[in-house]
């Protein structure tokens, strides 16, 4: 792992490791992934300010997410089927992260299940929660991450209903793995895949299947959810959830200024400005451009979480001096998962942590508290 040096170099590793549909998956964004594009290339045309000559000898990347201690301002983002990048991926990023002293967000459509990821960590997780059509498995699922004792709920809001991914469509993408000949041939050439996704505990969606009656079998379970997503959810219903669970409650998916200041009356603990990696609303302007106007509005009043687009230890500093108090990564250590496990998600952390350190010395700052907009070069 030592000789990926940047998270380009685990991504290709990822590449040329894990089979085409679910890199496919990991990589698309909605339609014409305009808004994919824009994540990036709006953190990119962000300049930092070179400083010179400041005594940049003790420095430190820790900070505190939602008052809990970590040792950089980021956490591992709620990622689905990351158990189909690896065989146990949930429980290998898990492990990663906690290695690390960051959060880890579990996916609910994960492959390994609530309970198989408490069973295999030493310390609590996060867990994001779609809310489905069937309110009584939403309350079921939120009564097994608190017996798990998960220590945030992640409510994503931006997913009322599908952004289509053409990739998706044109893979068959199914879990477990549809058996086309096109895909025999792919899954043939990465047998270090093959191998751990095989081993792992589980080939399904692990927090649904076994807990809905009458969906035993996969096609059934792809059928349920796909028509669980729930057009109807909306603000009564984040009440309804925030009575349900006793402890901290984040919603992730604000894009919009109006948004943000509803979303704090809910009185949640942090918003997290996020379109989903590009995945939902095409069109929609990057995560990065609607940070500035959102912390303007309610940074004072909520923590503030980014996501899209983080690819480095430079971009983490972007967010932050532009208001965010900590990030969240999908894409960077799913391709780090993909390459290497466990190790491999540690390592992306690791290279991203790396840069943030090296990049607040070339800045001239010493702490993660004096990261703000003299950071960035006027342009
Ligand atoms: C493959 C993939 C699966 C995702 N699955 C979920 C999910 O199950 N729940 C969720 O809230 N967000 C999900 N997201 C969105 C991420 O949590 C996060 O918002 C996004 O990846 C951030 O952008 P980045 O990948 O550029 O870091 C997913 C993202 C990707 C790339």
């Amino acid at each position: 792992m030592k000789t990926m040096t940047c998270i380009e170099d685990l991504r290709q590793t990822y590449h040329g490791k894990v089979p085409r549909a679910f890199v496919d998956y990991c990589e698309s964004g909605s339609y014409a992934e305009q808004t994919l594009r824009a994540n990036r290339a709006d953190l990119e045309r962000i300049k930092l300010r070179q400083r010179i000559l400041f005594d940049v000898t003790n420095r430190s990347t820790k900070t505190t997410i939602l008052g809990e201690p970590a040792t950089l301002p980021l956490a591992l983002a709620p990622v689905g089927l990351a158990g189909m990048q690896h065989g146990d991926g949930e429980i290998h990023a898990c492990r990663a992260a906690q290695a690390a002293g960051i959060p880890y967000t579990l996916s609910t459509m994960s492959i390994c299940s609530i309970e198989d990821v408490a069973g295999a960590v030493d310390k609590p997780f996060w867990f994001q929660l779609y809310v489905m059509k069937d309110r009584g498995f939403v309350r079921a699922l939120i009564e097994r991450a608190a017996a798990a004792k998960c220590s945030a709920l992640v409510l994503t809001v931006d997913l009322q209903v599908l952004g289509q991914r053409h990739r998706d469509i044109k893979n068959g993408l199914s879990v477990p793995p549809e058996i086309r000949i096109k895909n025999i041939v792919d899954i043939a050439t990465k047998p270090a895949w093959a191998l751990s996704v095989v081993r792992g505990k589980r080939k399904t969606f692990g927090n649904i299947a076994g807990h809905i009656r009458g969906m035993e079998n996969v096609n059934s379970l792809s059928v349920w959810i796909s028509g669980q997503f729930d057009p109807a959810l909306n603000w009564k219903d984040v009440e309804w959830i925030k009575s349900l669970w006793p402890g901290k409650l984040i919603l992730k998916g604000i894009l919009d200024v109006e948004d943000a200041r509803i979303g704090v009356q809910t009185g949640a603990a942090a918003l997290i400005v996020s379109n989903h990696g590009g995945r939902q609303l095409d069109g929609a302007p990057s995560s990065i451009s609607m940070l500035p106007p959102i912390v303007e509005a309610v940074g004072s009043d909520t923590e503030i979480m980014f996501d899209g687009g983080i690819r480095s230890g430079q971009d983490i500093m972007r967010a932050i001096a532009l208001g965010a108090r900590s990030c969240m990564s999908g894409r960077a250590y799913i391709y780090g998962l993909g390459a290497g496990g466990q190790a491999g998600v540690a390592r992306a952390i690791e290279i991203i942590r790396n840069e943030l350190d090296v990049s607040m010395a070339l800045t001239g700052v010493t702490s993660i508290a004096e990261i703000d907009r003299r950071v960035i070069a006027a342009m």
